[in-house]
């Protein structure tokens, strides 16, 4: 095949991804867990072209930057090395949430490419293989390409080959919502690699909290098995509040959160006071994310929706893997 189209779903982790074993390979330091969101997708088409001196990469349309358009080309060349090949590529990606909105479109944007790219390139990967190649683009790729609630494993090869996603727990397996408020995003402060490396180097509290997510992993895992929301989303609130604090206490400390995140993060507590199943979590931006069950979902959106400084709701469900169109 010489074209190829693919669509995948952003997600987001309850036990989060923050810290790399290996720089190079993306590899991390401690595993995660994540939810595919239904409807934050990219879709990427990817075209081989003989006759181009370079690959040409549009996003949402337009010609991409040449920062994107170069990560966009680098991955490729994982593939084209696999395939024994030189040939450029016409790469089309369009995100179907507003790439200036804060939210992390890297995850889906480069499992979609490696889902087209491998099919383009005629490249063959099973399901871990492309959830590895993906991990290379952006760490948290790796879980868009199983969906549903994913896995991803740190492993402890060099090679990272152990280290990739699997799907535990299938949309239909378990009533779970999450609810983004779009706060002013603005441009991002720092990017999540410089931030988990200057963490690594400089945060006391980093050895701690890696060994904090070796225990969360397995009791969100367990907590999903039983179907115990509550039991989940104590375990996704306490992850995200302990990733943040670690890296608050890097040297300079890096704050993520305006302070919509903070009225975000006590309006959750004071709905959950109110019997609410809500809980708070929260990624490298300002973006506060509910976790909840479908049952509250409504009065969730409803009550971020009027907090000042949120310019905007998006409701999500959970959602499947990266598919080829
Ligand atoms: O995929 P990256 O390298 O942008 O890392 C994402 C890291 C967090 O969003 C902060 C946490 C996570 O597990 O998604």
């Amino acid at each position: 095949m010489r074209r190829a189209r693919a669509r995948a779903l952003a997600n987001v982790a309850l036990v989060k991804y923050f810290g790399k074993r290996d720089l190079a390979l993306n590899l991390p330091a401690a595993g995660s867990l994540s939810l595919a969101l239904e409807p934050l997708s990219t879709t990427t088409a990817v075209e081989l072209d003989g006759s181009l001196a370079d690959d040409v990469v549009t996003l949402d349309g337009e010609a991409a930057d040449q920062r994107f358009a170069a990560r966009v080309s680098g991955f490729l060349d994982l593939l084209r090395e696999i395939a024994g090949t030189t040939d450029r590529a016409r790469v089309e990606t369009s995100n179907s949430f507003p790439t200036a909105a804060g939210l992390a479109s890297s995850a889906s944007g480069f499992a979609a490419l490696a889902v087209a790219g491998s099919a383009a390139l005629d490249v063959d990967l099973g399901e871990g293989e492309l959830s590895a190649l993906a991990r290379r683009g952006s760490g948290s790729a790796a879980r868009s390409i199983p969906g549903g609630v994913a896995l991803w494993r740190a492993g402890s090869r060099a090679d990272g080959t152990d280290s990739y996603a699997r799907r535990v727990a299938d949309p239909g397996d378990i009533d779970l919502r999450m609810v983004i408020g779009v706060a002013d995003a603005g441009p991002k402060p720092i990017g999540s690699t410089a931030a988990m490396e200057l963490t690594r180097e400089t945060s006391p509290y980093y050895r701690a909290w890696i060994d904090s997510v070796d225990q969360d992993l397995p009791a969100a895992v367990s907590a999903i098995e039983a179907r115990d929301l509550p039991r989940l989303g104590e375990i996704a609130e306490r992850n995200a509040l302990r990733m943040h604090a670690t890296a608050l206490a890097a040297d300079p400390g890096i704050v993520f959160w305006s302070s919509t995140t903070i009225e975000a993060l006590h309006l959750v507590r004071r709905l959950r006071g109110q019997g609410l199943g809500v809980w708070f979590t929260c990624d490298a931006g300002p973006q506060p994310k509910v976790l909840c069950g479908s049952g509250d979902e409504a009065a969730a959106a409803r009550a971020l929706g009027e907090l000042p400084g949120i310019e905007r709701v998006i409701r999500c469900e959970l959602g499947g893997g990266a598919e080829l169109l």
